[in-house]
């Protein structure tokens, strides 16, 4: 959750630690710090509260070393304060650690600290690691770098739990050992110089070429040289990876916000997703899959496992793919699939859904279907993120970099590559062709239905400064439409703060409905041109008892609603593509109208790395 960023080169840190800090603001924004080494000894500076922030204080100008490590935190043990701020050093102030992650057995390994002697500022976890490096330092009879590489292992081994950690010490000035284990961590080599960072876009600017580290890999950096190790302390080669994301992707080109922008990005993030995956005049093409009939004919149930928006992405795969391949699917919230024992088979298909890979229950979900045997397909928009690295197979959305907390883009092109999916799974089973014929053109002509949406947006955004004073908003659909209004409810609450529930359209009378008084307002989403009268009637029970209605259709009404927004017909599998986009708008100008920072709602971060 937390950001990590880190500089060894021969220009001044402390510039490229800020902007690789602003730019990984979004995985948590309650305190920043950085630390730089100069002449031997490491300078800290840290603070309560945003980047800029810590950018402000005036100290942090006199910071000149060309070697720094950074971090944006996103508070789990003990509250925002200074002291609680990473970077943490040991005692002897000889070592100093910024962790994304959280230490479980932090309790038992403080007082094992505190039995020789060790003294705790702070409340946080991250705390024993820099203290456990200095300890194991002290104790060991190496020498040179092996004696700092060392100390790093040996603690990492005492360690339970989740972390990237990247660890300067004044001994070895021109050095820097970073680690992951279940926390992402990438390195960018350039000319001369290495930049460290939780993600690939917080440093895109500076660095093409990636080493992307898998858990308990330790990389020991000098300005131009990485070495890697395992947890033996045996060198291993790593590849390096090209990434051709152009670094603009990662900016706000103009928008006053990223979520605006990649809001309007969506387009672009659909036809990127579908490339030259799907064609009207031949079958289905997936890169490195190599699924055959028997295979799919032997598959009894499909999983699909996630969290947040990518589930409700899920929710909209299961229609497709019951709907063209006739197999049975179930939905599950990854945090409860993988303590709830689910009963997986050989014959059970696996598909985990995560915009940024790196999810922990979502990782953890994987792992487990794999111990019972079960295949596992990935789908994700980070390019060799941890997740990539577990599934037996991988498929990217390509949505291009998504900043904001609010997934937006990455939720439309996860339908959209389910689609896919499910269209290659039916070729193959020799199912449905009609079903599929119908349901290919209106993928293909989603991008440009998106772009009628987006042209004109002003009564979303004048119903927007009618409600954004409300304190709750209900939201509901039938069928197609049901996912969409959980995603739509999921949206305003996280950025609005507004209090929301979705329902079932035809659920609200059996008990929702009595929360319905004067004013209250209700989204709902009409795309069904069968459930069209049993959904007018369930808003006019709301009407009736005196609610605002904010109706998002593709069909023609002959009702008065305070405000209706005309969407595109497609293939009504695929309508959450464009019923969900007068919502996504709808949360981004209430927020607006709120005052609130869109990009960074309060108590979120983008990727949840911790359970
Ligand atoms: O990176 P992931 O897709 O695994 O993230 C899952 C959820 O944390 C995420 O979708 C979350 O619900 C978003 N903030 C919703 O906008």
């Amino acid at each position: 959750m937390c950001g990590i960023v880190g500089y060894i080169g021969e220009k001044k840190a402390k510039p490229i630690l800020i902007n690789g800090l602003l730019r990984l603001e979004y995985r948590g924004y309650d305190s920043a710090g950085i630390a730089t080494i100069e002449n031997n000894e490491i300078k800290n500076i840290k603070n309560k509260g945003r980047v800029s922030e810590l950018n402000n204080i005036s100290e942090i100008n006199s910071l000149n070393g060309t070697v720094g490590i950074g971090h944006t935190r996103w508070a789990t043990h003990g509250k925002p304060s200074s002291l609680n701020s990473h970077p943490h050093m040991d005692n002897s102030n000889n070592f100093a650690v910024v962790h994304n992650g959280i230490i479980e057995n932090y309790s038992d390994l403080k007082e094992f600290l505190k039995s020789h002697k060790y003294k705790f500022l702070s409340e946080t976890d991250t705390e024993v690691i820099p203290n456990l490096i200095h300890f194991n330092y002290k104790n060991s009879n190496e020498t040179g770098e092996n004696k700092f590489l060392k100390a790093v292992i040996d603690t990492c081994k005492m360690l339970k739990g989740s972390y990237a950690i990247e660890v300067l010490s004044a001994y070895h000035p021109d050095n820097m050992i970073v680690v992951r284990k279940d926390s992402p961590l990438v390195i960018g080599k350039g000319e001369n110089e290495c930049y460290i960072s939780s993600d690939i876009p917080a440093i895109l600017s500076f660095a093409k070429d990636f080493y992307l580290l898998n858990d308990m890999e330790f990389a020991y950096i000098s300005k131009n040289n990485v070495k890697f190790y395992n947890d033996k302390a045996i060198e291993i080669n790593k590849e390096i990876k090209n990434i051709t994301w152009d670094a603009g992707s990662a900016e706000k080109d103009g928008y006053p916000d990223f979520m605006l922008k990649e809001i309007n990005e969506q387009p672009k993030a659909i036809r990127e997703t579908i490339g030259s995956r799907i064609s009207l005049d031949s079958k289905t093409n997936i890169d490195d899959f190599n699924f055959n009939k028997k295979y799919l004919q032997s598959i009894t149930k499909i999983f699909i496992v996630a969290c947040g928006t990518a589930m409700h992405a899920g929710l909209t795969g299961k229609n497709i793919i019951e709907n063209l391949c006739e197999i049975p699917v179930e939905v599950e919230v990854a945090s409860e699939f993988r303590y709830k024992n689910p009963i997986i088979t050989q014959n059970s298909l696996c598909i985990f859904i995560t915009q940024s890979g790196e999810t922990a229950d979502t990782i953890a979900a994987l792992k487990l279907a794999k111990t019972k045997g079960a295949k596992t397909i990935a789908i994700s928009n980070v390019i060799g993120s941890s997740i990539t690295r577990e599934a037996d197979y991988t498929i990217y959305t390509h949505a291009g970099p998504e900043i904001a907390v609010a997934s937006t883009k990455a939720y439309t092109s996860q339908i959209v590559l389910l689609a896919i999916i499910s269209i290659y799974f039916a070729e193959i089973l020799g199912k449905n062709p009609k079903k599929i014929e119908d349901l290919k053109n209106n993928i293909l002509k989603l991008p440009s239905h998106i772009e009628t949406i987006l042209k004109d947006t002003t009564k979303i955004k004048d119903f927007a400064k009618k409600i954004f004073k409300e304190k709750d908003v209900f939201f509901i659909g039938r069928n197609v439409d049901y996912p969409v209004a959980m995603e739509g409810s999921l949206k305003l609450k996280e950025i609005s703060y507004i209090h929301s529930e979705a329902y079932p359209s035809g659920e609200l009378k059996h008990g929702p409905i009595a929360l319905i008084e004067n004013n209250v307002t209700v989204v709902s989403i009409l795309t069904n041109r069968l459930l069209l009268e049993k959904s007018i009637s369930n808003i006019q029970e709301v009407v009736t008892r005196g609610a605002k209605t904010f109706i998002v259709t593709n069909q023609e009404l002959n009702h008065e609603f305070d405000e209706v927004i005309k969407i595109p017909k497609t293939n009504a599998l695929i309508s959450p593509v464009l019923s969900v986009i007068p919502l996504q708008l709808l949360a981004y100008y209430i927020s607006k109208e709120k005052g609130l920072d869109v990009d960074k709602p309060r108590n979120l971060a983008k990727s949840v790395t911790v359970e």
